[in-house]
């Protein structure tokens, strides 16, 4: 659906690599040529009509921003350079001031790195405690095993909406209800949640959300910091700068701006936060219900034709997103991405940044294919009809 949009699949490749990153719709590339070519200023310093356009453009990005997660304030969307840059900012700017010693930070063994390591620097630093949240047969994250693990050191849950190599979707809205229940925080890492299903950060009443840009075709470079107006008002900014501030005379006297402002530290990403304003108007064109009904179709495809090939083992059968990680049997998944890609099909091998995850599934590296809803049928009757033939896989891998 859309192909036509995307001027990578004019071309003779097979691009199933979505969760690290999705392709561009070329109106997000001409959106994005259009700030270099003709009105290339920077933004909230110019009194000139060029920049006036430019902070026009950029504060219209936060409004469709805001639209597209539903949040309830302009100043609750802050553009930072990715989910990795957002969730530093959320750990580091909030909770290092926030947390003390002994206190609890549920999270669980499918986080992706950017959703461990900051929180084990507070291990280091504060000396709290990252505890994991036990996942089921299918790795999944249950409220019955939330429940288990709050008592009343329990600080924050920070947790994936969408994981990245299981694809299981996680019941936000009863952890936040369960959560504030026992006055926890939820962070939500958004990364892979935004850009494939309908997030309302009012409903699931989300603390704070972290995303990026490129994964929902956007640029890279750019993503946001949401957060509750009345906890973004406590983030310390990480980065003191040009046009956060009101003014400094000396040490004593800084006076910072408001929100957002204040949390967006020198010049930014002008042309990632206004291409971003156009990759959501493209997904809201296509509709975000359209999108979700094309990727499941297209996994349950999938699924289909790879459950009976025997060398192949698939771990995570049952998922609720585009995201199929699996291995064939004694091939070590990147020589498997090595064969795949000499056929030109694009897919991901090794740990995917979620080094833990070996700790409850069991093996350390998995091929992954991710879909999303410019992939057709046919690309994945290719993809299978390469993996059904094992002699081949094993003769040509490297
Ligand atoms: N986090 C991205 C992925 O899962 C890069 O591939």
């Amino acid at each position: 659906m859309n192909r036509e949009d995307f001027p990578l699949l004019s071309e003779d490749i097979i691009y199933l690599d979505n969760s690290a990153t999705s392709l561009k719709p070329k109106c997000v590339i001409n959106k994005m040529n259009e700030y270099y070519e003709k009105y290339p200023a920077n933004a909230h310093r110019g009194d000139y009509d060029l920049s006036f356009k430019v902070d026009q453009e950029y504060e219209n990005t936060r409004e469709l921003v805001k639209k597209f997660i539903n949040a309830k304030y302009l100043e609750e969307v802050v553009f930072t350079s990715g989910a990795t840059e957002s969730l530093n900012m959320i750990v580091n700017g909030f909770f290092a001031n926030y947390l003390e010693k002994d206190d609890e930070v549920l999270i669980t063994t499918s986080e992706h790195a950017s959703n461990v390591l900051p929180w084990f620097r507070l291990v280091k630093k504060l000396g709290i405690k990252v505890k994991y949240i036990p996942l089921d047969d299918h790795y999944y994250v249950t409220l019955d095993n939330v429940k288990k693990m709050i008592n009343n050191k329990t600080k924050v849950i920070s947790i994936a909406g969408i994981t990245n190599v299981i694809g299981d979707e996680r019941p936000i809205k009863e952890i936040t209800k369960l959560a504030h229940d026992n006055n926890i925080f939820v962070v939500v890492d958004g990364a892979q949640m935004v850009p494939h299903i309908k997030v309302d950060v009012k409903d699931l009443d989300i603390d704070f959300l972290a995303f990026s840009g490129h994964k929902m075709c956007g640029p890279t470079g750019i993503g946001v910091l949401y957060g509750k107006k009345e906890l973004l008002e406590h983030l310390e900014p990480i980065n003191l700068g040009g046009g956060m501030n009101e003014s400094f005379d000396n040490p004593d006297e800084v006076i910072l701006k408001e929100l957002p402002t204040r949390l967006e530290a020198g010049t930014p990403n002008i042309a990632g936060v206004i291409g971003l304003g156009e990759a959501i108007k493209y997904l809201n064109n296509i509709g975000l219900d359209k999108i979700i009904e094309q990727e499941h179709k297209l996994r349950k495809y999938l699924i289909d034709k790879l459950i009976p090939i025997k060398h192949i083992d698939i771990i995570n059968i049952e998922s609720d997103s585009g995201i199929v990680a699996f291995n064939v049997d004694k091939v070590f998944s990147q020589d498997v991405a090595y064969f795949l890609n000499k056929y030109n099909i694009c897919v991901r091998a090794g740990n995917h940044c979620a080094k833990i995850l070996k700790s409850s599934v069991g093996v350390t590296n998995t091929v992954r294919v991710s879909l999303y809803f410019y992939n057709t049928y046919e690309e994945i009757d290719n993809l299978v009809m390469l993996l059904s033939d094992y002699e081949k896989i094993v003769k040509e891998m490297i």
